[in-house]
């Protein structure tokens, strides 16, 4: 595909993230690298649907460390089960968090964030990096969202 999205008009939830996947999928399958993969599609994402801050971190021995991201400068390293996204890796399943003041141990890289959702991305059968996205709103994130980027991960591959 062209490096340029294809947007609907005035469209809902459903039909942006229907729009998307395609193309991501395409855009995907043209790179083989990681880190450009994970790159393009957190830049997919902020550019469709205009979140606060949508990005990766990376299982790294006992922690997660900040990868590909667009949104405001992020805490760069995440203990196992601290925070939505140590959360995520420890339980292995996406995190879906309406108010982020009612989670405990959440983490507030910007005091902006009011939701969240949490993806965990597999490699052999193990968690190795979570995709994170932060909303400015209550709310923000409901099982339409969980869908699509449970199976928009999915489409990234790891090396080894
Ligand atoms: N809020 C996350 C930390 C990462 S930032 O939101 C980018 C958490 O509680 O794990």
């Amino acid at each position: 595909m062209s490096e340029e999205l294809h947007l609907p008009l005035n469209s809902g939830k459903n039909e942006l993230y229907s729009a998307l996947l395609p193309q991501l999928e395409a855009l995907l399958a043209a790179e083989s690298d990681l880190i450009a993969n994970l790159a393009n599609m957190a830049a997919v994402l902020k550019e469709a649907f205009g979140f606060l801050w949508v990005g990766f971190y990376l299982v790294r021995e006992d922690q997660l460390l900040l990868g590909p991201f667009q949104g405001p400068v992020a805490c760069t390293r995440i203990g196992f089960g601290k925070g939505v996204c140590g959360k995520a890796w420890e339980t292995g399943q996406t995190q879906v968090v309406p108010d982020v003041e009612a989670f405990p141990g959440h983490i507030a890289c910007s005091s902006a964030s009011r939701s969240e959702i949490v993806v965990p991305l597999y490699a052999k059968g193990k968690v190795v990096a979570v995709l994170d996205v932060d909303s400015e709103k209550v709310g923000h994130f409901d099982t339409t969202d969980q869908q699509y980027l449970e199976k928009m991960v999915s489409l990234i591959s790891f090396p080894g």
